[in-house]
């Protein structure tokens, strides 16, 4: 992405304050708000307002237009959120879904026993990794550390447990074993079960993916950092099946590497060098995988996990197989080989990609605030202002304008306070145009500006008029070049 011209500054991310302003801004401006907040909240949860949930629903809308709609070799699919609980069982994930947790018996605070040390060590300014430490040496580490609970400050900790993310419910009205269900904990498992069914009803051949969006659920209990790790959110993953004989799957997981980075560089307009691949260790990587790299986001709590990327074999696939009974092998139609394919799966949470993106855009400008968002992912392409809301052949003109308009793309409409209070709120929403209805474009000021508007660029504060009848166009080409 290219370098601010003007001297307005993206506050760089890690400068401290940076997500206590995102996530102020984010309830002001109808983004998001805290979860049921009438009832004093509930952690780790978060209602998408007015303008989050079009800025979610962007950037969804262009994962599945790159992902899904403009490749040949993908297809999608929109599978239950309550699958069978025997695919579960299969996927490893009831008995592998787990942190290990303690919890104060002063407070009953309960938090991840790894986030406990490593958050104990970096305080003193030591890096320090757990990853793939049994129970009892959690223990151990905790109790010589003598580590507070960093809610109440005692120290008087249960041992290490582990815990399953997986969130329960049952099916009917008898709660009994038999009827225990789970939500989804991944959106993968639905592609894994449906591969059958794919493979039967459409004309897909090796190579080719499976792209799922869809709300997963894990019943996180430490610290969610907003809207970055929560009880419920929208997976965005794919599935991509290849024959293992005919494809080397290290180039196809460099490929991948690339689209994924070309997608958060190019199509959501982060910067570069706020992004790292970090590939894990074998302890810290899941039982399915036989490489796992993530791409982190330098969020403003550190570098994070942003989006990762697993050669999960014929691991899932062979469980289904195991489980069910089923065969889910894939015949070669030119070679009548019959096999197992094998699956390549770059999986990201949306609400993550949309923090990442609101904490990038944020940008101060002396006084002036603005999301600098792509165009294409603003909530609203335009916002439209009578100059005088007391002016009925004003209001008039600008309605015909808006409601016009709105047949195109989203638009705000703003007749309150003064112009400069207009654009405040719409900088704040990141609305990349803002489109005034005043006295010349009635013809009051003389017959060159009579039916133009005066257009107001987001980033540079430049203003231009503009004739009303290639408003569309000149919108069209400004948001979607
Ligand atoms: N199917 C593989 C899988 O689910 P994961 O790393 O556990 O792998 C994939 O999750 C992505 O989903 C993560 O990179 C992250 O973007 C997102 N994600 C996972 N847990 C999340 C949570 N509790 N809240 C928000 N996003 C989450």
């Amino acid at each position: 992405m290219k370098k601010e011209k003007t001297a307005a500054k993206n506050t760089s991310v890690g400068e401290s304050g940076l997500m206590e302003k995102i996530v102020s801004l984010a309830k002001r401006r109808g983004f998001v708000f805290p979860g049921s907040e009438i009832y004093g909240g509930l952690a780790n949860s978060y209602e998408y307002g007015p303008a989050g949930v079009e800025l979610k629903k962007n950037i969804q809308d262009e994962w599945w237009r790159v992902f899904v709609r403009e490749r040949s070799d993908m297809v999608g699919l929109d599978s239950s959120i309550i699958l069978h609980p025997k695919t579960w069982e299969a996927s490893g994930h009831v008995a592998g879904l787990v942190d290990a947790m303690v919890e104060c018996k002063a407070c009953h605070t309960r938090t991840r026993a790894d986030h406990l040390i490593e958050n104990h060590f970096e305080a003193k300014g030591e890096k320090v990794s757990v990853e793939g430490k049994t129970e009892k040496e959690l223990d151990e580490i905790i109790q010589k550390e003598k580590i507070k609970c960093p809610n109440c400050g005692k120290f008087d900790w249960t041992p290490v447990r582990k815990f399953n993310l997986l969130f329960e419910t049952h099916v009917g009205i008898v709660p009994e074993a038999q009827s225990k269900v789970y939500l989804r904990g991944e959106t993968a498992q639905g592609i894994f079960i449906s591969f059958k069914n794919i493979l039967d009803s459409t004309r897909v051949r090796l190579p080719f993916g499976v792209g799922q969006l869809g709300k997963s659920f894990r019943n996180e209990i430490t610290k969610g950092n907003f809207i970055f790790r929560t009880l419920e959110f929208e997976q965005a993953e794919i599935e991509y099946f290849f024959d293992p004989e005919e494809m080397d799957w290290k180039a196809l997981y460099e490929k991948w590497k690339g689209d994924m980075h070309e997608f958060v560089t190019g199509n959501l307009g982060i910067k570069a060098d706020m992004l790292r691949w970090r590939e894990h260790g074998d302890e810290e990587r899941s039982f399915y995988s036989k490489r796992t790299e993530d791409m982190e986001y330098k969020f403003p709590f550190g570098f994070k996990e942003l989006w990762g990327l697993a050669y999960r074999t014929d691991y899932d696939l062979n469980q289904h197989m195991k489980f069910s009974g089923v065969d889910l092998s894939y015949t070669d139609p030119t070679s009548g080989r019959k096999f197992v394919p094998h699956v390549i799966e770059p999986a990201v949470g949306i609400n993550r990609l949309m923090a990442m993106v609101m904490l990038d855009a944020y940008t101060e400008d002396g006084d002036r605030i603005y999301l600098k968002l792509k165009p294409r992912l603003a909530p609203y392409k335009a916002a439209v202002f009578p100059l005088l809301s007391n002016k009925p052949a004003l209001v008039e003109k600008a309605r015909a304008i808006y409601n016009d308009l709105q047949k195109r793309f989203p638009v705000a409409w703003d007749d309150r306070g003064n112009i400069g209070k207009r654009y405040y709120a719409q900088d704040e929403i990141g609305t990349p145009f803002c489109l005034t209805i005043d006295f010349d474009t009635l013809g009051e000021g003389g017959a060159a500006n009579k039916d133009t508007v005066t257009v107001r660029d987001r980033d540079t504060g430049t203003q231009e008029r503009v004739a009303i009848k290639k408003l569309g166009e000149f919108l069209h080409g400004k948001i979607y070049h």
